[in-house]
């Protein structure tokens, strides 16, 4: 295939040559939702599915880019002496802002394939954003490590494209390695490699295809209010993030805590802060069941209390429940996108055609399902 991806490449940038190919996968979060921005533990892992690229080397200081998800747009080009965020530069505007952090002073052309469908919440962004920072290190030699290359994709993400994610997707499509998941600390990015394994059951991922056109103000929203939440806190405690708050300071707090809204979106931060640890410790004893009981005990949470998920997605949770799963819920941002669900392997082609037919019956959507196949980081082929 990366022949073929090469061959294609070649026409469309005739005349060029020495391409090298790249991959940087998409992620899945098992468990750990909105709190990478709160100094919280996270549990996500790459995907075997993600973006390719395919680049060679330029002399000139230009850097020209076509996807074959965005064939309609054909080839566009940009200097590296004008990073401006243009509109309908598309998805081109996330080369720019990986750019404007890595100072090159030559191009190069870009041919991409990207196979995670777009705004899913499977980290199409991220993956991009990965996949650009390890073709500009590899082609220029410049010696970048992994983590620095997180960041990078982090800062373009934020101040570039203006969303205000953490840096948990960042993190696992950098970092990934062994077919691990990673736990991730988002207070100091101590992590720990996760091997996952599943026995007799596998992860599957539904997606609602309910795209999240609301989903950059609603996120940012979010974290404004966890903001807000912190400030009402540092009254009487300590804290510089909501999850150093232990659940007993938690619980003693209500009165600092006025607005009622504000109340419920610290109690989610704080209770997925615990279940994500007690998901890591029942994985590593392999008690299924238990993880299980921690997945869904987190899509209510974000159902309740963070109110980040609807229709679509709490009635695919509830199908998935309904039809034999062990655990379900929503991951990545919410507002649609996709959840996940824990089902035995032997039962995993029933259960699926009971939920698409519930989920249509319920919402008019057709959803798709994928297995969860963990991967490594972005890395050159
Ligand atoms: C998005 C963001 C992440 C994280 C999740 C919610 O995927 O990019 O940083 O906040 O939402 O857990």
């Amino acid at each position: 295939m990366i022949t073929k991806l090469i061959e294609k490449a070649k026409k469309v940038f005739p005349g060029s040559d020495n391409f090298q190919a790249f991959f940087s996968p998409g992620r899945v979060n098992l468990i750990g939702e909105h709190i990478d921005y709160n100094g919280g533990f996270v549990l996500p892992c790459a995907l075997d599915i993600g973006t390719f690229g395919i680049a060679s080397p330029r002399d000139d200081e230009f850097i020209s880019c076509y996807s074959e998800n965005f064939s309609e747009i054909g080839i566009i080009t940009f200097s590296l002496r004008d990073l401006e965020y243009r509109l309908e530069d598309n998805w081109v505007n996330y080369v720019k802002g990986v750019m404007k952090e890595i100072e090159l002073t030559k191009g190069f052309n870009l041919y991409v394939r990207g196979d995670i469908p777009n705004g899913a919440g499977l980290s199409s962004s991220a993956s991009l954003e990965l996949l650009i920072g390890v073709i500009a290190n590899t082609l220029y030699n410049l010696g970048l490590s992994n983590l620095e290359l997180v960041k990078i994709a982090h800062k373009a993400e934020n101040e570039f494209i203006g969303v205000k994610c953490g840096i948990m997707d960042q993190f696992i499509i950098g970092m990934a390695k062994d077919k691990s998941g990673i736990l991730l600390n988002t207070s100091n990015l101590e992590h720990h490699y996760v091997k996952i394994n599943l026995g007799d059951y596998l992860i599957i991922i539904g997606n609602t295809n309910k795209k999240r056109s609301l989903s950059t103000s609603k996120y940012n929203e979010r974290r404004e209010e966890c903001e807000q939440g912190l400030k009402m806190l540092q009254k009487r405690f300590e804290i510089k993030e909501l999850c150093e708050l232990s659940c007993n300071d938690f619980e003693n707090s209500q009165a600092l805590l006025t607005d009622p809204i504000i109340y419920k979106r610290v109690r989610h931060v704080i209770s997925e802060n615990e279940r994500t640890q007690a998901a890591y410790q029942a994985l590593e004893k392999g008690n299924l069941v238990e993880f299980g009981k921690l997945l869904s005990a987190s899509h209510d949470s974000l159902r309740d209390d963070y109110e980040v998920t609807g229709i679509e997605l709490d009635s695919l949770q509830e199908f998935f429940l309904k039809h034999g799963a062990i655990g379900a819920r929503m991951t990545g941002a919410g507002f649609g996108g996709c959840a996940i669900a824990l089902v035995r392997s032997d039962e995993a082609e029933h259960l699926i055609e009971k939920v698409r037919e519930g989920y249509k019956e319920a919402t008019g959507l057709e959803a798709d399902f994928y297995p969860v196949r963990v991967g490594n980081g972005a890395r050159k082929l």
